[in-house]
């Protein structure tokens, strides 16, 4: 994670880096920091949390200097304050990092033997004295080219030097970096979205290459600094203008809009008048194909899981799913005839990322499905589909997860009409059913009251758990999900079966247990299952879909109806009441519900 801006231009640059910052801090919000070169000398101001913390210690001690870095931190060595903060400087070189050093803790060793002094916890700090030790006997460029060869592990960098007031140094193994151009002023950024109020003209390293940037001239070298030419990109200039409005929070905006969202990604997938497809330029044959993988993390993966579902009951290939940070270093059996689907919201998840270069390196069919157009997982698949539902900020992910469904389901039918395993007429029905989501999105919504009183139950639990089986399992584990990272309640999401296998023996009395039965294949069997949990106490909030039939069971707590729909389409329904738990418990409790503690929106570490 962590977020890094370097601006080198010929007007003072603080408060745009500050700009910068603020775009960024949805990679880490732990402490903020800048450093500037000002005739000669590095100043720093760094303030532990957010970015108006930093800027409001800027109002009192100005930084000087047309050329400077910045950095969002998300901690992984040292605690989260001003000390651990970036930037990390010595007298003649100040450091940005997002990323991981894996043999930081060896090089410290040796550069305390010869005499370094360590301020800060922080596997950054290795990265400056190095620097300052090689500058002693060789040139800026080889001490750079030295100094990234003795690193291990994964990191973008923006590096700056007290006696240079023109130039920064950028470098990239494994985590993205980005550069942009403006007139007069040159910038480096973790992405072109940082960069996007600034220019569109962008360009970025690929990984082992570092760049030496001025505000004229940028030169670009792989690790051994030879000279590499670049492309330089254009990227959308629209700055996307997303505020809160009205709303408390991002997340309660994210949750409400998500009927617009999916009616914007319908009609970019659905052709209106046919009933068709739009998905075109698929660049495999599915006679060639008889696996498919899809891979992702945390929401994203949970998505993943609600895909293979469809997948199974809609097609005849084989599916699995997979964690990314499992896949990656699992022994894998490529096969040509497996695709490869990769899901992530932001599009820079480190994990993800690597599973797909994996893959890529592998020769396999890659396809992402991603929010970010712009972004690292979205250039380098072979194929992309965006799920169009405009910038998420809320940390916790809401309409994200609803796009990422909906487009691998509209994926899913497309391939099983290319398969013959759905004919023309069910096709048609289902994309009928698909355009009418949006509305039943919207009714769903309404669930609001019953959901707001159970929420309060739920925020003063010390345990929860989620139920639910077939379609309704991805959707149990992502309810759990949500309300563990935003009110810290403990939550757990299970099969609805497996209950008597073990975690049983948890349910006390008065423990919220949220199951969810939609009136489908399962629905018999999850009734089963809640009654064995009410039974021994569970206080059960039950999410169904609207039914002439009446739910027959005793004792239970609350009743939530979603709207009806056909199979298919309940497991959207279902997450609404989940969403909105989620957010009530965590506003019942006065937490942060935007910036939850302890995570950030990208995680670019793995
Ligand atoms: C939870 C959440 C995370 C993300 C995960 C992957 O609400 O948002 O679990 O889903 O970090 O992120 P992306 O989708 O950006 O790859």
């Amino acid at each position: 994670m962590c977020g890094i801006i370097g601006i080198t231009s010929n007007k003072p640059v603080s408060s745009a880096i500050i700009n910068s910052l603020r775009k960024l801090e949805y990679r880490g919000y732990d402490s903020a920091g800048i450093a500037t070169i000002d005739n000669g000398f590095i100043n720093e101001i760094k303030s532990e949390g957010r970015v108006d913390n930093l800027e409001k210690n800027l109002v009192t001690k100005s930084l000087k200097g047309t050329l400077g870095i910045g950095h969002v931190r998300w901690a992984t060595h040292g605690i989260p304050n001003t000390v651990n903060a970036h930037p990390h400087s010595s007298e003649t070189v100040s450091v940005v990092h997002n990323g991981i050093i894996e043999n930081s803790t060896i090089l410290k060793k040796l550069l305390i033997k010869k005499g370094h002094k360590f301020k800060s916890q922080t596997d950054t700090e290795v990265i400056v004295h190095l620097i300052t030790e090689y500058l002693k006997e060789n040139n800026l460029k080889d001490t750079i080219i030295k100094v990234l060869k003795q690193l291990h592990g994964s990191f973008a960098l923006g590096i700056i030097f007290k006696d240079q007031s023109d130039l920064i140094v950028g470098a990239r193994r494994g985590s993205p970096l980005a550069v942009g151009y403006g007139p007069n002023e040159n910038y480096l950024g973790s992405d072109s979205y940082a960069l996007k109020s600034m220019t569109n003209k962008i360009s970025y390293l690929d990984d082992g290459e570092f760049c030496l940037l001025k505000k004229n001239n940028v030169e670009f070298f792989n690790e051994n600094g030879i000279k590499v030419n670049k492309k330089v990109l254009h990227v959308s200039s629209q700055e996307e203008n997303y505020e809160k409005g009205d709303f408390k929070h991002f997340m309660a905006k994210e949750i409400e809009e998500q009927p617009i969202t999916i009616k914007n990604c319908v009609k970019e997938y659905i052709d209106n008048i046919n009933n068709e497809i739009n998905i075109y330029n698929i660049p495999w044959k599915f006679d060639n194909i008889s696996s498919v993988v899809l891979i992702g993390c945390g929401t994203a993966y949970h998505s993943c899981l609600m895909a293979k579902y469809w997948f199974e009951e809609l097609t005849s290939l084989n599916v699995s799913t997979d964690i990314a940070s499992e896949f990656r270093y699992r022994k894998n059996r490529f096969k040509e005839d497996t695709l490869y689907i990769f899901v992530s919201q932001s599009g820079e998840t480190a994990d993800t990322y690597a599973a797909l270069d994996l893959c890529n390196k592998n020769k396999m069919k890659t396809c992402s499905i991603v929010n970010v157009i712009e972004s690292s997982i979205a250039r380098d698949a072979n194929f992309v589909l965006p799920i169009h539902c405009g910038p998420e900020v809320g940390v916790a992910s809401t309409k994200a997860f609803l796009g990422q469904m909906l487009v691998l389901y509209i994926f899913i039918l497309k391939i099983s009409s290319l398969t013959n395993d759905l004919d023309k007429k069910n096709l048609t029905n289902k994309i009928k059913d698909l355009k009418l989501l949006p509305k039943l999105v919207q009714e769903t919504l309404l669930t609001e009251d019953k959901i707001r009183m159970s929420a309060d139950t739920f925020s003063e639990a010390k345990g929860s758990m989620f139920l639910g089986r077939g379609f309704s399992y991805p959707i149990a584990l992502e309810g759990a999900l949500k309300l563990k990272e935003l009110s810290y309640v403990h939550a757990e999401g299970y099969p609805a079966g497996e209950m008597k296998h073990g975690p049983l023996a948890l349910i006390e009395d008065g423990m919220p247990v949220v199951v969810l039965a939609p009136r489908d294949n399962y629905y018999k069997k999850t009734i089963s299952n809640m009654q064995e949990v009410i039974a021994r106490g569970a206080k059960v909030l039950l999410i169904t879909n609207k039914s002439t039939d009446e739910v027959v069971s005793e004792n239970i707590w609350q009743t939530i109806e979603v709207e009806n729909s056909n199979y298919d389409l309940i497991p959207f329904l279902l997450t609404i009441p989940l969403q909105k738990l989620a957010y009530y418990s965590a506003l019942k409790k006065g937490y942060d519900i935007d910036k939850p503690r302890n995570l950030a929106k990208s995680v670019t570490v793995e």
